[in-house]
């Protein structure tokens, strides 16, 4: 049975994902941002694991190094926020925040899973933007992580490529979840989930990445609305 820790199982993308891999019954270890939080993943996925951190605070996440499974197949990072604003008015307080949670907690918590996933010929799956491959009017703070996430997995990938272990980048655009629905109160345009790519859509690209074989290694995969 596969062994997989994951971030933002709580909703959207990660969510999706989880669903599909706790149904076909691979082993979950879910980290979530607070105890009550991690109640609710408990309960919403029988079986699984829930480990407590928030990712607001990288420091912490060295703290699980004990709490991790011997082996893992897979690290997917989905966790993330996105706070927009205009390089002249954004605070470096979002600055900071959203590079805590979207760049420097996917370093930290990669770093301490990376002997379970050396064991498991694991695989670590960043889910990045397409934010990160090109930086939009209004979303610095957010590209700029996305962008760094990017260069933490090109890097990543070439040190653990001797350990078996494979480093996939995934872009998608705009994705009907939660943080959607947010960049488009804050966009004051109307929101329809039907526009864009279904969070599931997303979670099978990911899961497929999981899922071949290891004569193929994946290492960047866009995902972008249908219609
Ligand atoms: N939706 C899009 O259009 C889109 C497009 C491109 C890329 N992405 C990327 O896809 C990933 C998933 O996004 P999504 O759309 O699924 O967003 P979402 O529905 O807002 O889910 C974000 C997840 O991140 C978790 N999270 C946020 N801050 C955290 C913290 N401090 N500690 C622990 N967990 C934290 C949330 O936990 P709680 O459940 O506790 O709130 C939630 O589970 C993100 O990395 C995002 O940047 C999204």
């Amino acid at each position: 049975m596969a062994i997989y820790l994951l971030t933002g199982a709580g909703s959207g993308i990660g969510a999706a994902l989880a669903t599909v891999l706790h149904e076909r019954g691979d082993e979950l270890v879910l980290l979530a941002r607070s105890g009550e939080r991690a109640e609710e993943l408990s309960s919403r996925y029988p079986g699984a694991r829930a480990l407590v951190a928030d990712l607001a605070e990288a420091d912490a996440v060295a703290g699980l190094a004990a709490d991790l499974p011997a082996r893992l197949d897979g690290v997917v990072h989905s966790a993330g926020v996105v706070e927009l604003g205009d390089v002249e008015g954004q605070d470096l307080g979002a600055w900071r925040h959203t590079l805590e949670v979207n760049l420097l907690a996917p370093v930290a918590l990669t770093r301490v899973a990376l002997p379970a996933l050396r064991a498991g010929a694991g695989r670590v799956v960043l889910v990045n933007s397409g934010q990160g491959l090109g930086a939009a009017p209004g979303w610095a703070s957010y590209a700029a992580s996305k962008h760094g996430l990017k260069a933490f997995a090109d890097s990543l990938r070439q040190e653990e490529k001797a350990h078996g272990v494979q480093v996939i980048s995934v872009y998608p655009g705009r994705t009907a979840t939660p943080m959607q629905e947010q960049v488009h109160a804050h966009e004051g345009a109307p929101y329809d989930a039907r526009a864009w790519t279904r969070p599931e859509s997303v979670a099978a690209t990911i899961v497929h990445a999981l899922d071949i074989g290891a004569d193929a290694a994946l290492t960047d995969i866009t995902v972008r609305p249908g219609r």
